[in-house]
């Protein structure tokens, strides 16, 4: 997705938005610009392609501004070309800015505005802006350029994280934000603005969030924030705690290897502190305002998109099983158009990463709208979501980069087992199983450092599977989300067609694809259905498949009856989905290599999807 930087100080501006930008680059784009005010001009650079392609031409320059914006676009309204890629300017050239969202009505606006003599350059919806600005400054009768942004912003349907200079307020940066974030890293005498606080780590970890409607303008001794009213506000600056070694590869070929290596300690980091031995439970004290509400909900419900969507379905298995709650899973895409029923007591979990997925964000609030209760299991810290939920749980994950989710994957499952121990404690579970649970849990970083260490064995599967096109994957009860799961890391990193499913449901239908081209990977580790498997792999194996399967080291049946297998450690079984993910995002990794994919920025993809 689009992503924005902006610097107002006294540091030369070029680097700082040089820098940030390359900071973004994990969230996927296709082209790159950079507007600063240099002397009384304001100069603008674009280009398609890379950041280090825009640094080089800026570079060359020599520019001395300390004022300047700069963008990463990921094209939707005209195709990724030098001339669509952001900033935007109006016709006189003194209005210059870069936008994150979409601008629903721009050909209206457009229309209207060509009618008035203003000539577009771009294909894109941005420069309505730009010339929607020129044009109210005409009329309006304050000087200030905030008032001429607030009248503008008012006639926009759409959204909006915007960065803008305007040559005559040459001390000024402006932001605004409506449904696309934008924030403001405050330093000494100086400022970062960003769409991601990524961008902004190098210089400051004090950051302060814009909310929708808001506007701000900001020069080197302070900034201003308005609310949608035009009311000044005084905002609460957030303190980070992530630093830039957690945003930085630190020796590994690509942020995803890190990532997947890094759970280990990242799961150490969502349980720390939280398991309570004693009492065979959990404690998430930013869900303790909302304990009675949740131990007495009559139901929940828990929406998410993609690898978070995963998680929810294993929230679903845990809480039912643990706590005896019927909970409903729900892509938010889905559940905010389609008027769902939420009745009274029912609570509403939205699960994000990145605190920032617009249909997430939207099924947040079209359950707020309904009166449920929404709790956030997020985690970017001072995200949107987890700002508008009502309470919720930190994953603390720490920064996740590689656009293919991993560690927050098994972190977000690690906080769904602890919301299920704790609610199930509260109800029916027996103390001796909560015991059992925490003591498996406690174990479960080693289990996974144990399958990292293992992955030659994947290396060389991989090498197998890269020469396929097409991939099932496989499992049942707590592992068929896994197998959505892992299909899901295949396809976006190496571009190999791959489905999951529930194992018995393969017969009634994709069955008919098993043939010897047709790889299966099946999760087959014991469990109370494991027989089952047994027989799933064995249709497949009658139908000349070929089968490789996550197994536990002691396991013989499946062993006998797989092509090719991999181990992993055993555990209890509702927490086996984050030992068992794990060598399947190695094996997607790996896969993705063997074919020279770009792993870090998967074509198409962006890290975090802001726009519906
Ligand atoms: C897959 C992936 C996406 C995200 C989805 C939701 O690897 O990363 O499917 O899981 O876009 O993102 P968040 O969790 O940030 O709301």
């Amino acid at each position: 997705m689009c992503g924005i930087v902006g610097y107002i100080g006294n540091r030369l501006a070029v680097p700082v938005l040089i820098d940030g930008l390359k900071r973004l680059e994990y969230r996927g784009y296709d082209s790159a610009g950079i507007a600063i005010l240099e002397g009384d001009k304001i100069e603008v650079i674009k280009t398609k392609g890379k950041v280090s392609d825009l640094a080089n031409m800026v570079e060359k320059k020599k520019f001395m501004a300390n004022l300047g914006i700069a963008h990463t676009r990921w094209a939707t309204h005209g195709e990724p070309n030098s001339i669509n890629a952001h900033p935007h300017s109006d016709c006189s050239g003194d209005i210059v800015l870069v936008h994150n969202g979409i601008i629903e009505n721009y050909l209206s606006l457009k229309k209207y505005l060509e009618e008035k003599g203003h000539t577009f350059k771009s294909d894109t919806d941005t420069e309505v802006l730009t010339h929607l600005i020129e044009e109210n400054m005409k009329d309006c009768k304050s000087d200030s350029f905030t008032d001429v942004l607030f009248q503008s912003l008012a006639e926009v349907q759409g959204t909006y994280g915007l960065a803008i200079i305007n040559k005559n307020y040459p001390d000024s940066l402006f932001i605004a934000r409506k449904g696309s974030p934008i924030l403001i890293g405050k330093g000494k005498d100086e400022y970062i603005v960003a769409s991601d606080v990524a961008a902004v780590l190098r210089y400051t970890r004090e950051i302060i969030y814009l909310e929708d409607g808001e506007i701000a303008e900001i020069n080197r001794d302070g900034y201003h924030v308005l609310n949608s009213v035009n009311d000044e506000v005084q905002k609460k600056v957030q303190q980070i705690s992530w630093n830039l070694e957690m945003i930085e590869k630190n020796g590994y070929d690509h942020f995803m290897l890190k990532e997947i290596h890094e759970q280990k300690n990242s799961l150490e980091n969502t349980i720390r502190g939280r398991l309570n031995y004693e009492e065979g439970t959990a404690r998430l004290d930013g869900l303790i305002d909302y304990i009675d509400d949740l131990k007495n909900a009559p139901r929940i419900v828990i929406t998410a998109c993609g690898t978070s969507w995963h998680a929810a379905l294993i929230g679903e298995y845990l809480i039912e099983e643990f706590a005896g709650i019927p909970v409903e899973v729900e892509y938010a895409s889905e559940f905010r158009y389609r008027s769902p029923i939420i009745n009274e007591g029912d609570i509403v979990f939205v699960i994000s990463q990145s605190g920032e997925t617009a249909d997430t964000l939207g099924a947040l609030r079209e359950a707020k709208r309904k009166g449920a209760i929404v709790l956030g299991i997020c985690n970017v810290v001072g995200s949107t979501i987890a700002r508008e939920t009502d309470a919720g749980v930190y994953i603390h994950a720490g920064p996740e980069i590689g656009v293919a989710s991993t560690k927050a994957f098994t972190s977000q499952v690690m906080v769904l087992i602890m919301i299920a121990l704790m609610l199930g404690r509260m109800k029916n579970l027996p103390l001796e199983r909560g015991r059992n649970i925490v003591n498996a849990l406690r174990e479960i970083p080693k289990l996974v450092e144990d399958v990292l260490k293992n992955d030659r064995k994947i290396k060389e599967l991989a090498k197998i599977l890269s020469n396929h096109n097409n991939a099932l994957y496989l499992g049942r009860g707590y592992n068929f989300p896994v197998a959505l799961e892992g299909a899901l890391k295949l396809k976006e990193i190496s571009y190999i067609h791959a489905e999951g499913y529930p194992a018995a449901e393969m017969k009634h239908g994709p069955i008919a694809l098993i043939d010897e081209h047709m790889p299966t990977i099946v999760i087959a580790t014991k469990d109370a259905i494991y027989e089952k498997i047994v027989s799933n792999v064995q249709e497949v194996k009658a139908r000349g498949g070929t089968v490789i399967s996550i197994i536990n080291r002691e396991d013989t049946k499946i062993r006998e009856l797989s092509d090719e297998v991999i181990e992993v450690p055993h555990t209890i079984t509702p927490l086996t989905p984050i030992v068992n993910v794990i060598p399947l995002q190695l094996l997607a990794y790996y896969v993705a290599i063997e074919r020279g994919c770009n792993v870090d920025q998967p074509r198409n993809l962006a890290k975090s999807v802001t726009v519906e």
